[in-house]
């Protein structure tokens, strides 16, 4: 009897012992929660280059090898939260660029706004006027800004942009998408590169249904992908959580980190 617990005990010993290293200095390997910003004044500037405004976000120093590609929800870079979420990327290491997606127009904060017609609004932002436009930004992320290597990040309308930017040839290395929107299955069988998502319970444009199916295409690509799913969320949340709701505070922060993980990995 006392050599089988001691035999427990010293099993458990054991597994203490070996788990023990890699948490004694957890403190320093947390990640720093000063570099994400939920409120406040932005730190970046608005550029024009080639008919396009950019809003640009830099990290200290000068060694781009690495940029992000910011790409909005409807509510464009006009958004505090976009931009603050902008100069998150940047106080992580990466500088980052968010494209103006909609010409100086993007949605009201309100889409029930008297006179605005989301219908019209999206079927105005489709890909034949939108794909230019990100375009134009990679362009300037590598001709002018001489970045090597392309990570793209983008929410909601933003997210779409990011599968159709990841294939073959269209210049982006890796991507990172929370709740994507109107996104086409044949836009997810043709990316050539590694897909990060992030994904909220409740989201009427990326249903349950939807989100599985979108996890059997990326398994079938061969590519390297990742999803989570977070819990007490609603679509958007990775950019306009609640901040006040723990779970919102939490899923939006996580999701960040998703996306600086995994643009450390693979981009
Ligand atoms: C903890 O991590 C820091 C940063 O990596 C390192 O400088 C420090 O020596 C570590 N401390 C211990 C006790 O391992
Ligand atoms: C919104 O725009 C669509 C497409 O142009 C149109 O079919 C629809 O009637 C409009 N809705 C309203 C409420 O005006
Ligand atoms: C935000 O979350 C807090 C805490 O759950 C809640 O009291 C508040 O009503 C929420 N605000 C909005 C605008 O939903």
């Amino acid at each position: 009897m006392m050599s089988l617990i001691a035999l427990f005990i010293g099993f458990l010993s054991l597994n203490t012992g070996y788990a023990y290293p890699n948490h004694r200095n957890a403190s320093c390997q947390r990640a720093d929660s000063s570099i994400i910003q939920h409120t406040g004044t932005p730190i970046g500037v608005v550029q024009a280059h080639n008919g396009i405004d950019l809003y640009i976000s830099k990290p200290r120093g000068n060694k781009f090898n690495v940029a992000v590609l910011y790409l909005t929800d409807v509510f464009g870079i006009q958004l505090n939260e976009n931009r603050l979420l902008a100069d998150s990327f940047a106080r992580a290491g990466f500088l980052t660029i968010a494209p103006d997606l909609f010409n100086g127009q993007p949605a009201p904060e309100d889409l029930n706004t008297p006179g605005f017609n989301t219908t019209e609004f999206l079927a105005q932002h489709g890909p034949e006027a939108t794909d230019p436009l990100v375009a134009k930004a990679i362009t300037y992320m590598r001709d002018t800004l001489n970045v090597e290597r392309i990570a793209v990040t983008g929410y909601c309308f933003g997210g779409k942009y990011v599968f159709r930017f990841i294939a073959a040839g269209k210049g982006a290395d890796a991507g990172f998408a929370a709740h994507p929107s109107l996104l086409e299955n044949s836009e997810i069988t043709s990316i050539d590169g590694p897909v990060s998502v992030a994904a909220a319970e409740m989201d009427t444009l990326l249903t349950p249904a939807k989100r599985r199916e979108m996890e059997d295409l990326l398994m079938q690509t061969g590519n390297t992908y990742q999803t989570s799913l977070y819990s007490g969320t609603s679509h958007g949340f990775g950019v306009r959580a609640n901040i006040s709701d723990p779970r919102q505070k939490f899923a939006k922060e996580e999701a960040f980190w998703q996306a600086v993980k995994w643009f450390d990995a693979w981009a």
